[in-house]
């Protein structure tokens, strides 16, 4: 690696007040991501109201968390766990804030080495978590052990990849060569991760086949029914909040393989040539200006579709 890509590290480690600006921690960002009749429609289907027990691997800031507890029984308890402290301070902060301190509690622990005995959940759940651990199928089996036999594995992944070409197809005029140069970037810089230990952000797709190798049954698979929807003049309250996020993203020269420094990093991690980085990074800037120009002047328009897929799997009933 040259000295550039060697000097970056991971954001969430050595500047989590970055990464909790750039990953929407502050605010409701990642609460409007689901719709909550689908999630109701959900519950239903994943018989949510036989859960007591919830654990919420990587909780973050406790949006997640948060998110699926009104369609818990009242009586339901989680517990959210984190390997960085500044997060669950603001997990803990919010619950406290909302009145949800005697439901919601916080602790720090790795994903791949709980602190809990077997069979102690009958949930347990992540969202954009498996995207960044190092062996999914070690920390899958971790949520299996931890899971009361008949009880629900449920991960919300994105396909980042996927994501981003629906992002591309947004107004931005962006040329063909440039979707192929933006694409290539991300994709070297996945590979560049996963070879780094640090997660698949694409992992998605992948998660069905995982659950079934983990012992799972009844697996079944779903995404959000959710598209942020940008049209001008962005008059609704989602739509400013969508922006103030993804102005931020822009404006701070993060794309989705993260900032420059540590987008090289993977890039070169992933085998791409420190060479070809720059040309690459400006088609990013590029990209990044003019949506800025273009929200400015009332312009850019789009559909923003997630691949963020909804994986569930039961853990066998004992006996069965
Ligand atoms: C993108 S955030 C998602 C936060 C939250 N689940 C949400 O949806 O808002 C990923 C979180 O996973 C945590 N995380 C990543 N790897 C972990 C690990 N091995 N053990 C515990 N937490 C981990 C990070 O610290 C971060 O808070």
């Amino acid at each position: 690696m040259n000295d550039e890509a060697n000097k970056a590290s991971r954001p969430e480690h050595d500047d989590p007040a970055r990464y909790i600006a750039l990953a929407g921690f502050e605010g409701e960002w990642r609460e409007l991501w689901w719709n909550h009749d689908y999630l109701e429609l959900m519950a239903r289907r994943w018989r949510l109201h036989e859960v007591e027990r919830v654990l919420d691997l990587g909780c973050g800031a406790g949006h997640w968390g948060r998110t699926l507890l009104p369609h818990l029984p009242g009586s339901a308890r989680l517990v959210g766990v984190d390997k960085v402290a500044a997060f669950l301070e603001m997990a803990e902060k919010t619950a406290d804030a909302r009145g949800l301190a005697g439901r919601c509690t916080y602790q720090r622990a790795e994903a791949e080495a709980l602190p809990f005995d077997d069979a102690s959940f009958e949930l347990v759940t992540c969202q954009t978590v498996l995207i960044h651990v190092a062996d999914a199928a070690r920390t899958l089996a971790e949520m299996r052990r931890v899971l009361r036999p008949g009880g629900l594995i449920i991960a919300a992944e994105p396909d980042n990849l996927a994501g981003t070409m629906a992002w591309l197809n947004c107004s931005v005029e962006t040329s063909p060569a440039d979707v192929r140069a933006l694409i290539e970037l991300q994709q070297v810089c996945e590979r560049g991760k996963l070879l780094l230990g640090e997660g698949d952000q694409s992992i998605g797709g992948r998660l069905p086949g995982l659950f079934y190798q983990a012992g799972l049954e009844d697996i079944s698979v779903y995404n959000t029914d959710k598209c942020a929807r940008l049209v001008p003049p962005y008059a609704n309250h989602e739509e400013r909040v969508d922006l103030s996020v993804l102005g931020g993203w822009c404006r701070e020269r993060a794309w989705f393989t993260g900032g420059r420094a540590d987008s090289l990093r993977t890039f070169v991690a992933g085998g791409g040539s420190a060479d070809e980085f720059p040309a690459l990074w400006s088609r990013v800037e590029a990209w990044c200006d003019a949506f800025l120009r273009d929200v400015e002047a009332g312009h850019f328009h789009g559909a923003r579709g997630m691949l963020h897929y909804l994986v569930s799997g039961r853990r066998p009933a004992e006996g069965a």
